[in-house]
């Protein structure tokens, strides 16, 4: 099987690329990704795989998207703009990468006639109070990068039924393990304590996430791509759901840090409270479950930041200090 892979040189993205090559070592795969926030090369300089190539190009690229689709069986359309808080501060690179990159690609395998997975997040759904969204669930979406990833989905879901397109969407909770941008609250943390930094919790820190594994993520998008049914979506959810603090102590208590290093700052607007998935049709349709819990997925992850010392070097110092959607 021949796969484009869009953001491969992110966090999931890349991740992706080295659990398919595993399972699947004569799959080939071309990773385009334009290099913006997120990406590491270090992420998959270790990669040996002759069936993996790597194309340096922006996803809005219409011509450069239609050559690599025409070459390839599906796509995984990974590029975005991820973070929350650079949505806030600037939102127009979040409407060009995760809407017309989304449109360009979809143009290109309506054309070609190819499969695409399009990867989208439980923040479409917004905050919930006790309930779990299940893939009919309305869109609520409170930050610019959920309301481009809730878009993405509308655009997506609309070349399914007007052009009967072989889409299908994929929404996961937050992702945690190796290989991801230390702007993010894990890996941040982890880089933060080890230097006995003060690390920032945003209001209260009581805000509630659903935390998955990222290599359990991945293998059920593989799953989705090879058996998963077109014009479907399939939400994907780790069933840990923990709040900011509690994870931070976490943390700290594995690493064997004071609690003192939390720092307690302004909270960002629009904080949602509490994001959670319903992911039965996956479990039922597909037979995917998580397979790593949390205690031992944090404490493998942990082992990674605090080891591989040379992926940082690609890590920004800009990246490592901005704490906030306010210092940007
Ligand atoms: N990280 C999570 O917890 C999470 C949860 C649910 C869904 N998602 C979704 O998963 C996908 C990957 O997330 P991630 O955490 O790996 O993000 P990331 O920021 O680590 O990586 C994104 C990658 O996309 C590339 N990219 C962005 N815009 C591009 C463009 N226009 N052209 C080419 N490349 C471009 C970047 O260079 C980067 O390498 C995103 O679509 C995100 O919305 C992430």
């Amino acid at each position: 099987m021949k796969i484009l892979v869009t953001g491969g040189l992110g966090f999931i993205g890349s991740n992706f690329i080295q659990h398919t090559f595993e399972e699947h070592q004569d799959f080939r795969i071309t990773n385009i990704d334009a290099c913006l926030p997120g990406s590491n090369p270090n992420n998959l300089s270790d990669l040996k795989n002759k069936n993996y190539e790597y194309v340096k190009g922006n996803i809005t690229n219409k011509k450069l998207i239609e050559k690599l689709v025409l070459k390839s069986d599906a796509v995984i359309n990974f590029a975005a703009e991820s973070h929350v808080d650079r949505s806030i501060s600037d939102p127009r690179p979040f409407i060009d990468s995760n809407i017309i990159g989304a449109y360009t690609i979809l143009e290109a395998i309506r054309k070609h006639k190819k499969r695409l997975i399009q990867i989208s997040t439980d923040e479409v759904f917004g905050s919930l109070k006790s309930n779990s969204a299940d893939e009919g669930f309305p869109f609520n979406p409170s930050s610019p990068y959920a309301a481009s990833k809730a878009s993405a989905e509308a655009l997506a879901k609309s070349y399914v039924t007007t052009y009967d397109c072989d889409v299908i969407i994929t929404r996961c909770t937050n992702n945690y393990g190796p290989r991801q941008s230390p702007e993010k609250l894990i890996p941040k943390t982890i880089l933060y304590a080890e230097k006995n930094k003060k690390i920032p919790v945003y209001g209260t820190g009581k805000n509630i996430r659903d935390w998955i594994f990222v290599l359990d993520h991945c293998d059920a998008i593989l799953r989705v791509l090879l058996k998963g049914k077109k014009g479907e979506s399939y939400n994907i959810a780790g069933q840990n759901e923990i709040d900011n603090l509690t994870i931070i102590k976490k943390i700290l208590d594995i690493m064997k840090k004071p609690k003192e290093l939390i720092q307690f700052t302004k909270d960002r607007p629009g904080h949602d409270f509490r994001y959670s998935l319903n992911s039965r049709k996956i479990y039922r349709e597909l037979g995917w479950k998580p397979a790593h819990d949390f205690e031992s997925g944090l404490e493998h992850t942990i082992e990674w930041y605090t080891k591989n010392k040379a992926w940082r070097k690609n890590v920004s110092s800009s990246d490592m200090t901005k704490t906030s959607w306010k210092t940007r």
